[in-house]
């Protein structure tokens, strides 16, 4: 299967049913995206297809052959994308565990809405589940992040 992750081609040796998450965690080796729930339910494993978030846990390989991935690894520079520059400025996370989903999700949102309104921002962040309970730090955070862009 051919993969293209963070404007990187790759040829893996893979089933086209296997989930991208476990491509991009095991034969990539790019750990910052998470396993959380494996059925689409929590948000932990989040990328972008073509830009737009997906739960990696529930896209198999033949759903993104020739389409762009982006994983946490490639969201900014450097780390330096607004998204995550404003979840530094804010101390969004805790434990961090859920964070590259987060700042995955946002950083879409983001994109489609650069300048959301509160009832979007829950919305769209709906999905991303946080054990830790930082969701009025990351909502302050995409607040700031969308002032910036
Ligand atoms: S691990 Fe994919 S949504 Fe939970
Ligand atoms: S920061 Fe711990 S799960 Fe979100």
């Amino acid at each position: 299967m051919e993969l293209i992750v963070n404007g990187v081609h790759h040829n893996v040796d893979a089933d086209a049913n296997m989930p991208l998450l476990w491509a991009v965690r095991d034969l990539l080796g790019l750990h910052g995206t998470k396993f959380g729930c494996g059925v689409g339910a929590c948000g932990a494993c989040t990328v972008h297809l073509d830009g737009v978030a997906v739960r990696s846990c529930v896209t198999s390989l033949s759903d993104v052959q020739g389409k762009p991935v982006t994983t946490i690894e490639g969201l900014g520079k450097g780390g330096e994308h607004p998204v995550q520059r404003a979840w530094k400025a804010a101390n969004v996370p805790q434990c961090g565990y859920c964070q590259p989903g987060q700042m995955m999700q946002a950083a879409s949102l983001l994109k489609q809405t650069p300048k959301p309104s509160d009832e979007q921002i829950v919305e769209a962040m709906s999905g991303n589940v946080c054990r830790c309970g930082t969701y009025q730090r990351i909502k302050v955070a995409i607040k700031a992040a969308a002032e910036q862009a």
